[in-house]
């Protein structure tokens, strides 16, 4: 990001009917390098280029949320080598971008398990976390061994154990005390749902927060996703008549 370059809002969106919150899950970086005779690597790294565009967007039109689907709790399954490099682009793109990402006022914050990652990435996330954690501009949250079903038994686990202290009445458990237990607590739920790529599932990604949530589904892949795009799913989640159960 750059303090030279602010994006106006496209004279399409409607500033009075901005969403708040925006998740994206980002796929087709692998299809986009091999479109390009690349290997896949190359694909996260142009995605990243993606990441960088879409949150100066969010910042500067007034997202006050935007969340990315970085690594999934499935995605240890791919190829050593692939995992490692994902790994440490997550690291040194964090330990690049942060001096920045300050500067701007981004507040940044993890969804997911980090126990499991490399320890020298969890620093660099912690590092990132005390940095922005008083900044207000745009909070930007990275979804890294990041699975919605474990997110979900993580606050079922924390949630038993206050019940068995005694700190906790069972019958108090709504919709409100349940979600302070989960990664996004003090965050609203997405209104905006966008995935690339072409895949029509959530492939485990907030499902609970994702309850009402409007969803844009494109065939670009991520590293194509542009600007432009993103204006086009705003201006479609503008058109959208959001009912939630009523009539
Ligand atoms: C998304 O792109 C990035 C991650 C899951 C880390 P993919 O790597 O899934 O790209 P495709 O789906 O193979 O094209
Ligand atoms: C979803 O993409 C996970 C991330 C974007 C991090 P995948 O490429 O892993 O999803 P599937 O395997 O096609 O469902
Ligand atoms: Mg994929």
């Amino acid at each position: 990001m750059s303090t030279q370059t602010l994006t106006k809002l496209p004279a399409i969106l409607d500033p009075t009917k901005m969403p708040q919150h925006i998740a994206a899950i980002m796929d087709g970086n692998g299809r986009w390098a091999k479109q390009q005779g690349l290997p896949r690597i190359a694909g996260h790294q142009q995605g990243a280029k993606t990441v960088k565009s879409l949150l100066r967007c969010c910042k500067d039109w007034g997202i006050a949320n935007f969340t990315v689907y970085a690594f999934s709790t499935e995605n240890w399954r791919r190829p050593a080598a692939e995992v490692d490099f994902l790994m440490k682009l997550f690291e040194g793109l964090l330990d690049s971008e942060l001096a920045k990402l300050h500067e701007e006022g981004v507040r940044v914050r993890f969804l997911g398990d980090r126990s499991q990652v490399p320890i020298g990435l969890q620093r660099m996330m912690d590092k990132s976390i005390s940095t922005t954690e008083h900044n207000r501009a745009v909070t930007f949250n990275i979804a890294i061994n990041y699975g919605g079903r474990h997110e979900i038994l993580q606050a079922c686990k924390s949630i038993a154990t206050l019940i068995r202290a005694g700190e906790l009445d069972p019958q108090s458990i709504d919709e409100s005390v349940f979600t302070q237990y989960l990664d996004t607590t003090g965050l609203p739920d997405p209104d905006l749902l966008i995935r690339t790529s072409g895949e029509q599932r959530l492939s485990n990604f907030l499902l609970w927060q994702l309850a009402y949530t409007e969803l844009y589904i494109t065939n670009t892949h991520w590293p194509d996703f542009s600007n432009d795009e993103f204006t086009q799913a705003i201006a479609d989640y503008q058109q959208r008549d959001r009912r939630f159960g009523k009539v």
